[in-house]
C-alpha cells in the first residue's frame, strides 16, 4: 500500500509559452539573464537541503537519455526511468521500469519513497497526469519565449482543478508556481 504521507511532486522547468525543451534539445535557455530586484537568491546551503529533502525521482527515457548527455544531475538519488526497452546502466541508483504505471507508483514508488519528483518530460507528464498520480505541480516559468519545442502537457481530455500553494519569485527572473492537484 502507499505510504499516507508520501507524495509525487511534478517538477518542470519552462517558458512563458509553455515549452519545456528547444527541438534541438539545447537548454541554454534555463538560465537567464534577467535581473528582478525584489526576487529571492537562493544560497548553495538552500539549495542542498532542498535536493536532500528528494528521495527518488522518476522520469521518462527521453528525459534521462538527455540528462547522461548533458551531465548527470541527481547523484546518487533513487531514479527510476520509465522505458519499454532493454536500457542497460552502470549506475546502482538507476532502476528501469516498465508495465501498468498507476500499479508501479502505487506499489513500488510511494511504498518505498516519500519525497518523489516526477521530472519530464511531457510524454510522462502527459501520463501521470491523466492517471490521477501528481499529488503536486511545480512550475517553474522562465523569463523567455522559445516559440517552438515541446510543450510541457497538451490535450489531457479533462479539467483538473488546481490549489495554489505558493508563488515565489527569484532574482533570475524565474517564477515558481507550487500547486497542489485536487483530487475527487
Ligand atoms: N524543462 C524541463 O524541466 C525538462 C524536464 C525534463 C525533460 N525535458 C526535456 O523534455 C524532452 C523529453 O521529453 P519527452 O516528452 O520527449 O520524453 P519523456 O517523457 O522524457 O520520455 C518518453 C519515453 O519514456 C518511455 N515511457 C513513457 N511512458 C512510459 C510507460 N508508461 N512505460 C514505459 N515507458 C514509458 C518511452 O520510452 P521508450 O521508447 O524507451 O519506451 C517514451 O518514449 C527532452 O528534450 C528533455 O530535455 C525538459
Amino acid at each position: 500500500m502507499p505510504s499516507k504521507s508520501s507524495k509525487i511532486t511534478i517538477h518542470m522547468v519552462s517558458s512563458l509559452d509553455g515549452f519545456i525543451a528547444k527541438k534541438d534539445g539545447d537548454i541554454s535557455w534555463m538560465e537567464s539573464s534577467d535581473s528582478y530586484e525584489k526576487g529571492i537568491e537562493l544560497s548553495p546551503e538552500m539549495i542542498e537541503a532542498f535536493l536532500k529533502s528528494i528521495d527518488c525521482y522518476v522520469m521518462g527515457a527521453n528525459t534521462y537519455e538527455h540528462a547522461l548527455e548533458l551531465g548527470w544531475p541527481y547523484g546518487d538519488v533513487p531514479v527510476k526511468v520509465l522505458t519499454h526497452r532493454n536500457l542497460k546502466t552502470e549506475r546502482e541508483n538507476v532502476e528501469f521500469c516498465s508495465g501498468d504505471l498507476a500499479h508501479l507508483v502505487n506499489n513500488h514508488f510511494k511504498p518505498n519513497y516519500q519525497n518523489i519528483w516526477m521530472v519530464g518530460g511531457a510524454m510522462l507528464t502527459k501520463e501521470f497526469l491523466r492517471l490521477h498520480l501528481a499529488d503536486e505541480i511545480v512550475l517553474s516559468m522562465m523569463p523567455v519565449i522559445l516559440g517552438d519545442g515541446v510543450l510541457f502537457f497538451d490535450f489531457i481530455g479533462e479539467e483538473q482543478l488546481l490549489h495554489l500553494k505558493d508563488v515565489k519569485a527569484y532574482k533570475d527572473g524565474m517564477v515558481e508556481l507550487w500547486y497542489g492537484v485536487k483530487k475527487g
